[in-house]
């Protein structure tokens, strides 16, 4: 064995020695080989050094062959101090890369290589002063010392370089200012100084003393300077000053043809929007502009900002703007891909048109003041988001949520913000969310039903299935006996009044349920969320027992948006289950969302939100059951007026003061006493959902059959917010809103362009204002007869007979007498203020509550 090494090493010696043997010494070759090997190579072979070395890797010779013009050896792994006659002796060197090694000092006959044009030192370990004999290299035309650790002076000899194009200093320890003489080298194109501890100020008119410079960097310098300096630049394109010490009016800056302008971190001033727009300065070549942590001032956004149209790249942050609006102006920005204004002052909210911005991947908003709501914004390309520390509130939107699984970074710390985003690993959560509330909705809880054993969960199954099959017996049995139950107090109020089951197309609903029941599959396994009985574990199966499979025998009504059935669960909780055809784009997840929150609105004026159920296709919300219908049904099943004596309780008269939950809704609603208790009911409620919610809450469909009396009487209203969750749109909405509901602004065609489409609290009033007249007239909003033939609905000519002041015409026979006339007669003046055909001019809700209590203080007739 030690044979063999011994012979492997003579081999190896012979291999080596060679060349140097059959060569003549002081010739390139001999000076190559001693270089390589003295520099660690051994054997320099392994590097593709042998043969003729004129044929070495990286190695070109001149045309005789005897002398090196180009050496390249980078990242070949030489290390150390280059020995004297090696390289400083290849005299005819005109192109020297020895980049990437581990160099630590260069030889001193280094200077001699007065051929030299292209010389590549970087990413060595080289250290101490730049000798001034680098101005021996009057060819250089190219001269790469960057990611070294020369300390010292840049040598005033640079001035020498005549012919330098490109130096490139960058990451260094140079010191002091940058030497006067590189103002000399005239063909400059690009300089680099950056990442050095260069300090002092620039030789005055700097940028425009070097006709060709293209490429500018003195980034993380101490260097002092103005805007001044800039003063004519004329062919800079790429401007690099990050990090120093840079004053002065930060628009001085902008001359010649810049594309790329990092000013960063410096102490310029000044307010952008004096851009001037009229100044020899073309924005719409800028690529990439970054003036962050400045001290301009002033607003950030402008009318300007339209001419930066070719803009990719926008960082603002850390300035002292003063407080503003976040406005962008999408349209012109198309191309920004890049968009930082952490820390600039902004108010107000996100504009949502900001997903405008299609190339956008990154965009930093941290540190600013921007309240209100997430928008629902939809980024393709977004990869990185921050909009940690503002006040934000609410829910962060799923399609945002949905959105981050493409991201790389997001962060919402730091804000009032509420999410569901179970998806996410508690990692995540941790560092994104701080601070934020994780509440997802309880039927998007996967852990939901994990609770229960599945033996249980068979057991429960077999139930059902026995308890339904018992139901659909009975249904067939209800089913045929259906004629007889249409005497049924009920059936007859649903089918005295058809105008809610004049809807049809997309919406329209198969009372027929059997096609959608069977989609839900699993009964069993969809959960029923009762908001206030969490523990109960309700599923869809409970909801299908309870309305004999959603029978039309249970049917209490046939709403707008679907039927709404009757039914007990389980504990013996009596509800109403509304069954909403799928017609939204709300994800389930949004519209369980939206549910929950409609869960927690309570007042002793609203129909409460007792729970949900997403089963399939459908969306089910449950209500409370009110035992005393809707105001629709009891209104319009009075008995005429003549005939009135027949039906009403004397009591009503002699015990009005009390005793008005005594005889029932019907015999109460021949008073007006009763009936403005409805109306300021109602009032309240509506008032509250406008001003007492945040967001406030539109209900978007007030009419009288949302207006229910629960079992002590008191009128409550249904449905708020629904349709918000069910609706298809606001267009589809207002096309098919109630008749007679309508308010006039979604009517007319003519004002589309001035009025929005969207129902707000104004068109909320206009129905109350409708109900309001129903209640003092007795007669529908539409289809009714009138004395005067020509009129076709109640608004239109109750408000006639206010403008014409035949006011007491209006009042139900029912009613009269009930009370002052003149009592009437001002609620039929607030529900004239209601109905203005101006939105603006209809009166809050709030208002009309006072109007309304007022009423009572009205005492003559
Ligand atoms: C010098 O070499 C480095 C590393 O190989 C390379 O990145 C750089 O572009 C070269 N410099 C020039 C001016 O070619
Ligand atoms: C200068 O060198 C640094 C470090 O090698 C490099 O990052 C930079 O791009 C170079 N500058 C130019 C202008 O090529
Ligand atoms: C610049 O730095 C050098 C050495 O680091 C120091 O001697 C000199 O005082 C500094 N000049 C200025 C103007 O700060
Ligand atoms: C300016 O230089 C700094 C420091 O080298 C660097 O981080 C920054 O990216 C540069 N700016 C541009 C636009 O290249
Ligand atoms: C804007 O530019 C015009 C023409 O270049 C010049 O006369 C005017 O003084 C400039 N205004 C400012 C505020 O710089
Ligand atoms: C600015 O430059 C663009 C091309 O980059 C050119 O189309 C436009 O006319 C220029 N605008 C002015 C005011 O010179
Ligand atoms: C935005 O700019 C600030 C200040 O320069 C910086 O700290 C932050 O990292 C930037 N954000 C992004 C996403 O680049
Ligand atoms: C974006 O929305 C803001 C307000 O939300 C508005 O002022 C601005 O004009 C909109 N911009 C575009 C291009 O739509
Ligand atoms: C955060 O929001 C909740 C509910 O919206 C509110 O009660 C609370 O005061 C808010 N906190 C802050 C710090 O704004
Ligand atoms: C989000 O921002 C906060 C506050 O600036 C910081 O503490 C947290 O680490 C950031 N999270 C991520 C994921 O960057």
């Amino acid at each position: 064995m030690g044979v063999e090494i011994v012979g492997y090493y003579i081999l190896v010696v012979a291999l080596l020695f060679r060349p140097l043997v059959c060569q003549q010494p002081n010739t390139d070759e001999s000076f190559l080989l001693e270089f390589f090997v003295k520099m660690g190579l051994n054997p320099p072979q392994k590097y593709g050094f042998s043969g003729s070395f004129c044929s070495w890797r990286g190695v070109v010779c001149d045309d005789e062959g005897q002398n090196v013009v180009k050496l390249e050896a980078s990242g070949v792994g030489l290390s150390g101090v280059i020995p004297d006659t090696t390289i400083g002796k290849l005299t005819k060197l005109e192109s020297l890369d020895l980049s990437s090694n581990k160099i630590t000092t260069l030889p001193s006959d280094f200077w001699s290589l007065g051929s030299l044009i292209f010389l590549n030192l970087s990413y060595n370990l080289i250290s101490g002063s730049l000798s001034s004999n680098i101005g021996n290299f009057g060819h250089l035309q190219s001269l790469d010392l960057s990611f070294n650790k020369f300390s010292g002076i840049i040598p005033e000899a640079v001035s020498s370089l005549t012919k330098l194009q490109a130096l490139n200093l960058s990451r260094n320890g140079f010191e002091s200012s940058v030497p006067l003489g590189i103002l000399q080298c005239l063909n400059l194109v690009s300089v680099d100084l950056s990442e050095n501890k260069l300090n002092g100020s620039l030789p005055s008119g700097f940028a425009a003393a070097l006709p060709q410079l293209k490429l500018l960097s003195l980034a993380e310098n101490k260097v002092v300077g103005r805007d001044s300096d800039f003063t004519g630049m004329k062919s800079v394109s790429f401007l690099n000053l990050s990090g120093n010490i840079f004053r002065g009016s930060v628009l001085g800056v902008f001359e010649g043809v810049l594309e790329v302008v990092d000013l960063s971190r410096n102490l310029f001033q000044g307010h952008i929007p004096q851009v001037n727009l009229t100044s020899a300065f073309n924005w719409s070549n800028l690529l990439y502009l970054d003036m962050s942590e400045n001290e301009l001032s002033g607003e950030l956004f402008f009318s300007g900002l339209h001419q930066f149209i070719n803009l990719r790249h926008l960082n603002l942050a850390h300035n002292r703007f003063t407080k503003h609006h976040f406005l962008i102006n999408v349209d012109m920005l198309t191309h920004l891909e890049y968009l930082n204004l952490s820390a600039t002052n902004l108010v107000g909210e996100i504009p949502s048109n900001i997903s405008g911005l299609t190339s956008l991947a990154t965009l930093d908003l941290s540190d600013n003041h921007l309240s209100s709501h997430i928008p629902r914004f939809a980024f393709k390309s977004l990869k990185f988001l921050d909009l940690s520390h503002n006040n934000l509130k609410g829910d962060i939107p799923l399609v945002v949520i949905d959105e981050l699984h493409h991201m790389d970074t997001f962060n919402f710390s730091y804000n009032n913000l509420s999410f569901c985003a179970s998806q996410f690993s508690p990692k995540i959560l941790e560092a994104s969310f701080i601070g934020s509330t994780n509440s997802c909705p309880i039927a998007a809880n996967p852990d939901f039903f994990r609770k229960k054993s599945p033996k249980h969960r068979g057991l429960k199954i077999a139930l059902a299935l026995a308890v339904s099959m018992v139901f659909l017996l009975m249904g067939l049995l209800v089913l045929a006996f259906r004629c007889r139950r249409k005497t049924r107090m009920w059936a007859v109020k649903q089918d005295s009044y058809t105008e809610e089951q004049a809807v049809s197309g997309p919406f329209s609903f198969q009372t027929d349920s059997t096609t959608w029941v069977a989609d839900v599959k699993q009964a069993t396994s969809v959960p029923v969320v009762i908001f206030e009985k969490p523990l109960l574990n309700f599923t869809f199966a409970d909801l299908l027992s309870a309305t004999s499979h959603f029978d039309r025998g249970t049917l209490l009504a046939e709403g707008r948006f679907g039927p709404v059935y009757g039914g007990l669960l389980p504990g013996g909780l009596h509800v109403a289950v509304k069954v909403l055809v799928h017609g939204s784009t709300m994800t389930d997840h949004e519209a369980a969302r939206e549910l929950e929150y409609l869960g927690r609105i309570k007042h002793p004026n609203l129909v409460p939100l007792t729970g949900y159920c997403l089963a399939g296709e459908q969306r089910i919300a449950i209500y409370d059951y009110m035992e005393n219908g809707n105001l629709q049904n009891l209104l319009y099943d009075l008995p005429l007026g003549t005939q009135r004596t027949e039906d009403w309780s004397t009591d009503t008269w002699e015990d009005e003061n009390s005793g008005i939950q005594n005889v029932g809704p019907e015999g109460s609603l021949t008073t007006w006493r009763f009936r403005h208790k409805i109306a300021l009911g109602t009032a309240r409620a509506l008032a509250f959902l406008h001003h007492g919610c945040s967001p406030p809450i539109i209900h978007r469909d007030v009419k009288a059959s949302s207006v229910y009396l629960d079992s002590n009487l008191e009128p409550r209203l249904s449905d708020f917010g629904i349709s918000k969750i069910f609706g298809n749109g606001a267009e589809d909405e207002i096309a098919r809103g109630s008749p007679g509901y309508v308010p006039p602004e979604f009517l007319d065609p003519e004002s589309s362009s001035s009025s929005p489409k969207a129902p707000t609290p104004k068109s909320d009033i206009y129905g109350f204002g409708v109900i309001l007249f129903e209640l003092i007239t007795g007669k529908k909003p539409v289809e009714d007869v009138y004395e005067d033939e020509k009129e076709t609905n109640l608004t239109s000519w109750a408000r006639g007979l206010v403008r014409t002041n035949q006011t007491s015409c209006a009042i139900d026979p029912r009613i009269r007498g009930s009370a002052p006339d003149a009592q009437i007669i001002e609620a039929l003046k607030i529900g004239y203020l209601c109905t203005a055909k101006i939105p603006s001019k209809r009166p809050t809700m709030q208002q009309v509550v006072g109007l309304l209590k007022d009423l009572e203080q009205i005492t003559h007739t």
